[in-house]
C-alpha cells in the first residue's frame, strides 16, 4: 500500500515537474569569467556555465557529493565557494588536477561526515586560502583536508569543536601564514605545534578554553589572538632573540597578572582589558624589566587595579592610548617629562581617582582626557592649564567646583599670588586648546564670572547640577567659540545668562528645567536646534519666535503647559516655516473650551477667534438682557404712575 503511495506521488510529482517550463531550471548568472550561482537550490554546477571559467560562486545551494560530475567536470577554477551547501563527501584527488585553483570556501557544509570515513582529500595542489570553518570538525579531523597542502598560506578552521592542536597538526601545510581557530573548544596545544610554521604571522585563537601559554616562542608572529579564553597566565621564553609581535590581545580571560612579554620585541598593541589584574607592581614582569618602547595602545581597562606607579610608564615612549577606565585607580600622577611624551589619549574614566596630578612639562601630547565617574573633588587649580594641548575634558560625574579667574590675568606669571581662591575649585580660564568640556553632575552651585575666559570652548556641558547658579556674565569670553551649550536638568527657573551674545552658538539644551520664559535672542543669534522640554513655558513671546524663526531647525517643545490661544506666533511658524519638532506629538496646550491638554497640531486660529466672538455674544446677550429689564422695569414705574395718577383722579 504504502509502496503504492509513493509510486503514485512520484508519477504526480513528474507530471508536474515535465509540465514545467524548461526555461525555469535556475541558471547562474555568467560575468565575464564568473559564474554567479548563488542560492538557486542547485545540487550540481549547470550545462550554462561555460568551460573556461575562473571564479564559481555556488554558495547556499544544496550540493553533497563534491565530485567531478557536480563540478561538470570543469578545471579550469581559481575561486571555487561552496558555502553554505550539505557537502557530506569529496571525491579524493578532485583538487589534484586544480593547478589554478587558489581559494577554496567550504565553510558551513557536513564535512564532519567525511572526515569520519577517514578518507584523505588528496593533495590541494594549488590552494593558498582554505576555508572550513563551520563543519562540526574535531580533534584531528583536519588532518584528512591538510595532509597534502603544500601552498596553503591561509586557513580557517574557524567554529568547529577542535579541543587539541597535535603537534603534526600543520605538518602538511608549511607555508601557513594565517591559522584562523576562533570559537574552538581548544585546551592543550602541544609543544612544537606551530614551531615547523616558519611563515606564520597570524594566530587567531580567540574564543577557545586555553588557560597558560607558558613558553611562547614564535618569533615570527606578528598578530595573536587570545582573546576570550581562560587565560591565567601568559609567559614568554626568556631569550633575547627579537619577536616580530605586534598586536597581542588577551582582553577577557582571568589573568591575575601583567603577561610576561618578551624581552626583545616591537609590540605596538596590547588589550589585557576585562582580566583580574589587580597591581601592576605585584606582576612577575618586574624582574625582568621588559621596555615596551614601540608599544602605541595599552587596554588595560575592566580589571582591579588599585594603584599604578609612574615609573610602570617608563619606557613607553611611542604610546598613544592608554586606556585605564573601570579599575579601582584612587589616585594618579605623572611627575617627569620623559614619562608618556607621546601620549595623547588618557582613558581614566570609572575609577576612584581622588587625586590627579601632572606635573609642569609633562603630559605635552595629550588631546583627550577621560576622568568621568571618579571621586575628583579638590585638584590643583592650574592642572589642565599645565596639558598644552588638551582639546577634549571629560569631568562628568565627579565634585569639583569652578574657580573664578584670577585677578591679575596680566601676563606676570612669577608675581601671580595664589590669591584668595578657594582651595578646592579648578580653573578653566586660559585653557588654550580646550574645546570640549563636560561637566554634568558635579553638583555644581556657582560658575562665577568669566569662568571660561580664553579658553575657546565650543561645546560646554553643565547638565544635571541642580540649583546651578549662573551669573550674568558667566559665558563671557565665549562669544566667538561656544556652538553647543548644554543646561540640561538645572532646576533653572529663570536664566540670566547672556546668551545673545553668544554669536556662534548654534545648540542649546534647556529641557527638564523650570523656565517660565526665554531667555533673549538678539538679531545676530543663529541657533539651530533648541530643546525646551519639560519646562514651565505658558506663552512663548512673539519677539522671540520671530528671531528663533530665521535660522531654527529643530525644536524640542514637549511636556510643558502651554496656552493654545497665547501662542499664535508659534503656532503660525509651525505651520509657516521648516522648523522640524520631533516631540511634536507630546506638545500640548490648554484652551478653556476643553478639560484635557490639546495637541497643538490640532488648534486652529479660528478656535481663539470663536472663544472671543463667543466672549462677545455673552457681553452682547447680557447687555441685551440688560437693557431689556431696564426697558421692562421703566414702563413698569410708567404704568403704576399711570395707575396712581388714575387712582388721584380717581
Ligand atoms: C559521490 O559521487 C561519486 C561520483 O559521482 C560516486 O562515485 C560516489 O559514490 C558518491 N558518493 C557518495 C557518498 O554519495
Ligand atoms: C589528472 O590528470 C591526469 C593527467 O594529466 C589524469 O590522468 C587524471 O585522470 C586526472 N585526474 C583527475 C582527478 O582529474
Ligand atoms: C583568509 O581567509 C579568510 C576566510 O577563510 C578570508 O576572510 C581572509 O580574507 C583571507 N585572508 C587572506 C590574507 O587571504
Ligand atoms: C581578537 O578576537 C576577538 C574575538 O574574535 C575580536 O573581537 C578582536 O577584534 C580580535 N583582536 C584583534 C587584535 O584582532
Ligand atoms: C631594570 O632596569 C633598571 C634601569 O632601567 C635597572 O636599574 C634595574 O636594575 C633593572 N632591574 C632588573 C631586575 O634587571
Ligand atoms: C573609556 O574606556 C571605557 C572602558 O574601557 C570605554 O567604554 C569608553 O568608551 C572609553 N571612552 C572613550 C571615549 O573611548
Ligand atoms: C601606590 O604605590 C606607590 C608606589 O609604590 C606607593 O608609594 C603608594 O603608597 C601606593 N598607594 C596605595 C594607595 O597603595
Ligand atoms: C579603551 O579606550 C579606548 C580609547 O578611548 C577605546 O578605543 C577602547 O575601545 C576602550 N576599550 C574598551 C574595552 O572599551
Ligand atoms: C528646584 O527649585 C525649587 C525652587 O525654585 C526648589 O524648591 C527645589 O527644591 C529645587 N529642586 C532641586 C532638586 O534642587
Amino acid at each position: 500500500m504504502a509502496a503504492f503511495q509513493l509510486l503514485f506521488l512520484l508519477l504526480v510529482s513528474r507530471v508536474v515537474a515535465s509540465a514545467r517550463p524548461p526555461r525555469h531550471v535556475p541558471s547562474c548568472r555568467i560575468v565575464q569569467m564568473d559564474a554567479l550561482c548563488r542560492d538557486l537550490n542547485l545540487r550540481s554546477v549547470p550545462a550554462n556555465v561555460p568551460h573556461d571559467v575562473q571564479t564559481l560562486d555556488f554558495s547556499l545551494n544544496q550540493v553533497q557529493n563534491l565530485s567531478q560530475k557536480t563540478l561538470a567536470y570543469h578545471t579550469s577554477f581559481h575561486h571555487l565557494n561552496f558555502h553554505s551547501n550539505k557537502i557530506h563527501f569529496i571525491e579524493p584527488g578532485l583538487f589534484r588536477n586544480m593547478t589554478d585553483l587558489k581559494v577554496l570556501d567550504l565553510s558551513k557544509n557536513h564535512l564532519n561526515v567525511f572526515a569520519r570515513s577517514e578518507i584523505n582529500i588528496g593533495p590541494l595542489t594549488a590552494i593558498e586560502s582554505l576555508d572550513l570553518s563551520s563543519n562540526g570538525l574535531y580533534t584531528g579531523m583536519s588532518d584528512y583536508f591538510l595532509a597534502d597542502s603544500p601552498s596553503l598560506t591561509n586557513l580557517s578552521l574557524n567554529s568547529n569543536s577542535i579541543t587539541r592542536i597535535a603537534q603534526n597538526t600543520f605538518s602538511g601545510s608549511l607555508s601557513l601564514q594565517k591559522i584562523s581557530l576562533h570559537n574552538n573548544v581548544i585546551l592543550e596545544i602541544e609543544d612544537g605545534a606551530f614551531d615547523s610554521l616558519h611563515h606564520l604571522t597570524e594566530l587567531d585563537l580567540s574564543k577557545n578554553s586555553i588557560t597558560c601559554i607558558t613558553d611562547f616562542n614564535l618569533y615570527n608572529l606578528k598578530v595573536l589572538n587570545l582573546s576570550k579564553n581562560s587565560m591565567e597566565l601568559f609567559q614568554s621564553v626568556n631569550s633575547d632573540n627579537p619577536y616580530k609581535l605586534l598586536f597581542l590581545d588577551l582582553s577577557e580571560n582571568k589573568m591575575p597578572y601583567f603577561p610576561l612579554l618578551p624581552k626583545n620585541n616591537v609590540l605596538k598593541y596590547l588589550d589585557v582589558s576585562r582580566n583580574r589584574l589587580q597591581s601592576i607592581l605585584d606582576s612577575p614582569d618586574q624582574q625582568t624589566n621588559v621596555s615596551l618602547n614601540d608599544l602605541i595602545y595599552l587596554d588595560m581597562s575592566y580589571n582591579q587595579i588599585k594603584n599604578i606607579s609612574e615609573s610602570f610608564f617608563t619606557h613607553m615612549k611611542s604610546l598613544e592610548v592608554l586606556n585605564m577606565s573601570n579599575n579601582c585607580i584612587g589616585s594618579f600622577s605623572i611627575t617627569t617629562g620623559s614619562v608618556l611624551p607621546s601620549v595623547k589619549i588618557i582613558n581614566l574614566s570609572y575609577n576612584s581617582l581622588q587625586s590627579l596630578t601632572f606635573e609642569e612639562n609633562t603630559l605635552q601630547s595629550v588631546t583627550t582626557l577621560f576622568l568621568q565617574g571618579n571621586d575628583l573633588t579638590t585638584l590643583d587649580h592650574q592642572v589642565f592649564q599645565r596639558l598644552p594641548n588638551i582639546k577634549y575634558l571629560q569631568l562628568q560625574k565627579n565634585n569639583l567646583k569652578v574657580c573664578a579667574p584670577e585677578r591679575n590675568q596680566q601676563p606676570t606669571p612669577k608675581l601671580t599670588i595664589q590669591n584668595h581662591l578657594d582651595p578646592s575649585c579648578v580653573s578653566f580660564t586660559s585653557i588654550k586648546n580646550l574645546q570640549f568640556l563636560y561637566l554634568s553632575e558635579n553638583n555644581l552651585l556657582t560658575l562665577p564670572v568669566n569662568a571660561f575666559a580664553n579658553t575657546p570652548l565650543e561645546l560646554l556641558d553643565l547638565s544635571l547640577n541642580p540649583g546651578l547658579d549662573m551669573d550674568k556674565d558667566s559665558l563671557s569670553g565665549l562669544e566667538h567659540s561656544l556652538v553647543h551649550l548644554f543646561l540640561r536638568e538645572n532646576n533653572i527657573s529663570y536664566l540670566n545668562t547672556h546668551l545673545s551674545t553668544l554669536r556662534s552658538l548654534k545648540h542649546v539644551d534647556l529641557s527638564g528645567n523650570q523656565l517660565t520664559s526665554l531667555p533673549t535672542w538678539n538679531k545676530e543669534s543663529y541657533i539651530e536646534s533648541l530643546n525646551l522640554q519639560n519646562n514651565n513655558l505658558v506663552a512663548l513671546e512673539d519677539s522671540t519666535v520671530l528671531t528663533l524663526k530665521r535660522s531654527l531647525k529643530t525644536l524640542y517643545m514637549g511636556s510643558n503647559p502651554l496656552s493654545c490661544c497665547k501662542n499664535l506666533g508659534f503656532l503660525h511658524m509651525l505651520q509657516n516655516s521648516a522648523v522640524v519638532i520631533p516631540d511634536i506629538e507630546t506638545v500640548t496646550c490648554f484652551h478653556p473650551e476643553f478639560s484635557e491638554p490639546v495637541n497643538i497640531e490640532k488648534v486652529t486660529e479660528e478656535m481663539c477667534h470663536t472663544a472671543r466672538t463667543q466672549n462677545y455674544i455673552i457681553v452682547a446677550l447680557l447687555t441685551l438682557l440688560v437693557m431689556i429689564v431696564l426697558v421692562v422695569l421703566v414702563k413698569c414705574l410708567r404704568s403704576r404712575k399711570r395707575k396712581r395718577n388714575r387712582g388721584y383722579r380717581a
